[in-house]
Order: structure tokens, then sequence, then C-alpha cells
């Protein structure tokens, strides 16, 4: 009894402290480099230094000769690749590392240089001379959008009449750009893979999801799955860049076979801008118009990305305009430019966030020329139900968050007029932008063991990219089971245990929290089986086992989703609050305060959930302020692959961010009411700074980020 009330405490006030971050913070949790495999050798990559055309040739024999390198794989010299041998050449999703003499992008690996240190292995690296037949480059997305086209169909939707904005009595029609964001988790991309013989295989990767990576390299080395064997038991950071299986990964499978010998692959920061997708680079155009007080009458949003020649990356960058508002009618279009660049890849809020970028901005745009208060202008357009299809929304909160950051952030103390305030020599600016993502559920499998000794440990091959996992579905079982968290063990990270997806989406929560539920449910379904009529609903399990003489009691359950989504639309939704001062004299930045509010239905893990909503909202305000990555066009090539010169927030650019949520189950997405946040925690937030920044200094920065150099040439008077 006692137990239950400790629970109740900590679980609903202020939530569990993360399971494992003892482990991380010593420096006890192993991350995939880390592993100390007997044999073990190390790998550097070569990367190609022109962006388009061939090898002429490569001489690898000085690199050979170098002390210590054990060999050097490159397309002359590698293994076949089962899964390679379809005649085809790279493309259409599959990158063909070592395969042919083909260049498709700057820094693309051309060896792979294997020593028995790593040291050796990068000295060795440098010792490889590579000749090109070089041809003419595209790495310019402005240079190209001529030559834009819808990845599939025409690219286009609409409902009501097209460009109706056009014939609104309030209108705003402008472009906006958002350059290439890199994801820069504190971890290295990172394998290590061994073989057992020719037919089975362990890596220890850095991955969001083990079992699709373990599907993935199966189907490239045309292996059994049950022969492949990949953990990931702790992720330093990943938003997107680890959701799919990457050349240099395959690299290290193809070397470790050559040699038989274990390899390492870990990429370098610089490698990390090339070889494992980013943000991409995007132009946006959106026109949107209004009746005089601010009811909605038409938008019209396009959109053109950057991809690569040898694959297609798409992203739903136009859905926000679709969904976010009330508004009759609406058009959108979404064109690729395919260009000589590693594909870009899903990163955090991937589509929403470029286009919530947009149409944040846009609509704020509109709230000054109509004098409405933009949260007012969101509440007159407030979409009750879905507005593509009419269906009712699972649960939206929406509009209590805009209240709850209001209040929080002080928004009655922003003036409307911009440039108006000035502190101590500072402009003084508020912005607001808003976020939604869809609220997903895939299915999940969870083993549950009751030990003799009344512990439970539950085991499911998800991975924990950092949100928190292994604590929430503690805290699930814990107030499910009634018994302290101290006492369940949540096993995750191996593709051999029960079926999980990957770390995605914003879905694990709801998907694996499900199955936790389900498992735990069924779990005291058996003790009540055991104990027989009369049992309380909180047993004392240890007790019982040893009652009827068991060393333990276990269950494997699934959960999945039903026809619940064919019901309802269902989203989480934030809204994000800046306060900003502007230096009028050198236009530097600083932010001042920060609300975000969630509306991620029933929060089932406090602690973590704050955690994972200032990340997010940090990942936004470096989209908004410092990120970009910076091509030399001549080259094809990034000039600022590196964090000197690719800046990210670091804490002296961070104030305290307040993390806020609404906290009301949905009553149909699962039954902890959960809805996910990772992805809502950053869309939006780069609108609300640049909003702010527009309250502050009456400049509109269009165009992402927005450095200093944007802002001194304001339209403000200096005092
Ligand atoms: Mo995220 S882009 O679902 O890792």
């Amino acid at each position: 009894m006692k137990e239950t009330t400790t629970l109740k405490k900590s679980a609903q006030t202020d939530g569990l402290s993360r399971v494992d971050g003892r482990l991380k913070v010593t420096g006890a949790a192993r991350y995939s480099a880390e592993f100390n495999i007997k044999g073990l050798t190390y790998g550097v990559l070569v990367g190609s230094t022109i962006a388009k055309g061939s090898i002429k040739s490569l001489d690898t024999k000085q690199a050979e000769r170098a002390p210590g390198v054990l060999t050097v794989i490159t397309h002359l010299n590698s293994p076949k690749v089962p899964g390679y041998q379809d005649g085809k050449p790279t493309g259409n999703g599959v990158f063909k590392i070592f395969y042919d003499n083909k260049i498709y992008f700057s820094g693309q690996p051309v060896a792979l240089v294997v020593a028995d240190s790593f040291e050796r292995a990068l000295f060795g690296a440098s010792q490889v001379k590579a000749q090109y037949n070089q041809d003419n480059h595209q790495t310019n997305l402005r240079a190209n959008v001529n030559t834009a086209k819808a990845p599939h169909g025409d690219g286009t939707y609409k409902r009501g009449t097209e460009d109706a904005w056009k014939t609104a009595p309030v209108k705003v029609e402008q472009e906006y750009i958002i350059p290439s964001d890199i994801h820069n988790p504190m971890e290295l991309h990172a394998i290590i893979a061994q073989w057992d013989g020719d037919d089975k295989l362990t890596v220890w990767d850095k991955t969001q999801g083990v079992q699709d990576a373990r599907d993935e390299i199966a189907q490239i080395f045309k292996l059994k799955k049950e022969n492949v064997q990949v953990n990931s038991k702790f992720v330093g950071g990943a938003f997107g860049s680890a959701l799919r299986t990457w050349p240099h990964e395959v690299a290290a499978i193809i070397a470790a076979k050559a040699l038989n010998r274990p390899v390492k692959v870990v990429l370098s920061r610089a490698d990390m801008f090339t070889s494992v997708g980013y943000r991409p680079h995007t132009w946006q155009k959106i026109g949107i118009g209004a009746t005089a007080d601010g009811k909605l009458v038409g938008i019209t949003h396009e959109a053109i990305g950057q991809t690569s020649t040898y694959e297609n990356f798409t992203e739903g960058t136009v859905g926000v305009s679709q969904s976010l508002y009330a508004c009759p009618n609406v058009n959108t279009s979404y064109k690729l430019v395919a260009l000589d660049v590693g594909v870009p890849t899903w990163m955090r809020g991937p589509g929403e966030a470029t286009g919530a970028f947009a149409l944040e901005s846009a609509l704020d745009e509109l709230s000054y020329q109509l004098n409405i208060d933009p949260i007012e202008l969101r509440m007159r357009n407030y979409a009750q139900t879905e507005p593509q299809g009419g269906k009712p929304f699972s649960s939206k909160y929406l509009d209590e968050a805009y209240k709850m950051g209001a209040e929080h952030i002080g928004w009655n103390d922003r003036s409307p007029k911009p440039g108006t305030v000035n502190e101590n020599g500072w402009l003084v600016g508020y912005g607001m932008g808003g976020g939604m993502f869809g609220a997903y559920r895939d299915g999940a499998t969870v083993k549950a063991i009751m030990m003799a000794d009344g512990n439970l440990i539950l085991q499911t091959a998800v991975s924990d990219i950092g949100p928190g996992t292994g604590t929430a579905m503690v805290s699930i079982a814990s107030e499910m089971m009634g018994i302290p968290a101290e006492k369940i063990r949540f096993d995750m990270g191996e593709s051999s245990l029960p079926q999980a997806p990957t770390q995605g989406g914003s879905s694990i929560t709801a998907s694996v929290g499900s199955a936790v539920y389900a498992v735990c449910k069924d779990l005291k379904e058996k003790f009540q089986q055991l104990i027989g009529n009369g049992g309380t609903d909180k047993p004392d399990y240890a007790q019982v086992l040893k009652q009827h003489n068991l060393a333990k009691l276990q269950v494997t359950s699934s959960a999945q989703g039903g026809d619940e989504r064919k019901k309802y639309a269902m989203f989480s939704w934030s809204v994000h609050f800046v306060r900003v001062k502007v230096h009028p004299a050198t236009g530097v930045i600083k932010i001042d305060k920060v609300a975000c509010v969630a509306d991620s239905g029933h929060i089932v893990s406090p602690k973590t959930a704050r955690s994972q909503i200032i990340g997010g909202a940090i990942g936004g305000i470096g989209m908004a302020l410092m990120e970009e990555v910076v091509f030399d066009h001549r080259y094809g090539r990034i000039v600022n692959n590196n964090f000197a010169d690719y800046h990210v927030p670091v804490n002296a650019d961070i104030p305290q961010i307040d993390a806020l949520f609404v906290n009301k189950p949905d009553p149909y997405i699962n039954p902890m009411g959960a809805k996910g946040m990772g992805e809502i925690a950053l869309i939006g937030m780069a609108s609300a700074v640049a909003n702010a920044v527009y309250n502050a200094t009456g400049k509109r920065v269009r165009d992402l980020p927005i450095t200093p150099d944007k802002l001194i040439t304001m339209d403000v008077e200096l005092s």
C-alpha cells in the first residue's frame, strides 16, 4: 500500500527521473562504437572531392603499405554485395557503395581504409590518391528551380477554388526559404560489424530501429533475418538520420567479410554533413487572403525542395496548409529539384517544420495587415473538424494551448506596433507560431516476466534515441502493476527481442506503451487466475509466486490500433511563444523567454516529456537563427562542415524554456490517451522566432537563418 502511495506521487506529479540517466552521465552506457570486440579493426572512409563524374583511377598502393593498414576496399576490389546484383546502377532508393566508378555527390565514399588502429586507418586514408573525370555539377537549388518536377502525379492538392486568396480584400504573398539543416546529434553515426561464418552477422549500430535495420541489412546481403543481429543499446541522439541504413554501414559489413575480422566505422563530423541525410533546402511561396474581419478566404502554398539525382526524398511540406486552419479554398503544389548532392532525409518534424515556417510567418504577416492579434486571427479560423475531409478530431485542445502559452509569456505586454518597445537599448518583441503532426500508432509486442523476487522485466526491440522511452515504459508498467519503478527493468535495443517499430514519427509511446499496457494487464490477469476469487487488484507478486512454487510468471502480448483512425483525425498540436531582444546597431538577437505548449494527450512521463519539448524548441531556435549548410557551388562542396562554421545553439544561446502541457487524454488513440510530442516540439518554433524578431524590429526575414547581417538595416529609428 505504501508503495502505491509513493508511486502515485512520483508518477503523477513530477514523474520518474530517467531510468538510464545514471548510466548515461557516468559513461557506463555503451554506445555502438564503444564495444571492444576481440580482434577489432578500424575503418576510415575516403570521400570524393568532385560532385559529379566518375573515378578515372584510384591509387591505393601507398595506403596499403602504410603502417597497420590491413586492407583498402574500393569499387575495384569490393566483394560482391548479393543485394546489389540486379544489374541496375545506384538509384531508386538504393545507394550501391563501391559498386562502380560513378560519382553522385562530393563526399561520396570511394574507399574504406581498414587498419589495426583508428589513427593508422586515418593516416592510410590520407594516402589514397584518386583521379576523376569531372562532369558539370549542379548544387544550387535556386539556379535550378526551372527543372523542378513533381515526385508523383502532378504533386498538387486542391479544395474549393484555386488561388481564391487573390480575390480576398486583405492578402499576403511572399516567398520563404530555408537552407539545408544537418542532423548534428552528439553521437556520430557508427557501426561495428562482425561476421560469424558466411551467413551470420552481428552489428552494433547507431539506429532508430534495430528490426528495420536488421531487415534492410538482411535484404542487402541476402541473409536470413534471424541470422542478422542488430544491437543499438544506447543512442546518443538522432533526429531522423538513423531511420534508415546508410552506405557506411554496408561498407563496414563488406570490409568485415573481406577481412574476416570485426570492423568499426565511425563517421567524422564532416561525414555527417554528406552521408546521413539532412533537412532539405526548400523554397516556398504562400498566398493567403482574408476578409477584413479576419476570416480566411484562401491559401495557396507552393514548395520546391532539393533532392539527389539518384534518389527522390519527399516530405509533407505543404500538409500544414491543408489541415491547420478552417479555410474553404486551399491549393498546394510540391516539387523536387534533383541536384548533385547526397540525398536528404527525415529530420525532426520532416516537412511540417519547413511548411509551418512559411505558413505561420504568412499568418503573422496577415495579422499585421488586418490589425488583428495573431492569436485572435488563429481563433477566428480555428478548425473544429479536420479541414480536408471533415472528420472529427480524436482530440484537439489547441485553443487551450494558445491561452496557456499567451498567459505564460505575458502576451499582453506585446505591442501590436513593431519596433516600438525599447528596453535598455534593446528592441523587444513577442512572436508565436503553431505546429501539428499526425498522432500515429504502430503494432508492438512486449514480453513481461515477473521474477520470484517481485522484480518485473519488460522486453521489446525498440531503441531509444533520447526521449526517454525506457522511462516512459517503466512509468506505464509501474502504474499498471502497482509496483515501484525501481523494481522494473526495461530491456530494448536488440533486434532479437519481441517486435517493436522504429523510433520515429513521434509514435513510440503510443505504440510500445500500448503493448506495455496490454502485457501488464495480461500478466495481472494471470496472477488473478493463480490467486483465484477474492484477490486484490495489486497483490504481492513475489508472495504469490512463492505460494505456487513458481520461479517466475511470464506473458507476451501485442497491441495495435483498430479502426479508430477511420473515424477520427488524429493529431498532436503545439504552440510556441518567444520573447526576443534585438540589438538595433549590431542585429544581435537574444532569445529572452520561451514558452512551448503541447497538446500531446495524457503525459505519461512528465520529466522526460519536458526535456523532449525543450530539445525540440532548441532545435527550432537553431533552425531560426543559426543553422545553414553553405555550399561553394564552384566545387559542389559544403564549406562549413564542422562545428566552428556550422552553428548550433549552445547553452549561452538558450534561456530558460518552459514546457507546458494541456495534459488531457485523447479518448481514442490508445489506452493511455497519449499522443506524440517529438515533432511538434520543433514544428512552428522557427516562425515564432521570426515573428518575434519582426515584432521587435519591423524587419521581416523570410530566408532562414535570421543572422544579424539581415537585420542591421532596420526599418525603425535607432534610439
Ligand atoms: Mo523522426 S524525423 O521521426 O526521427
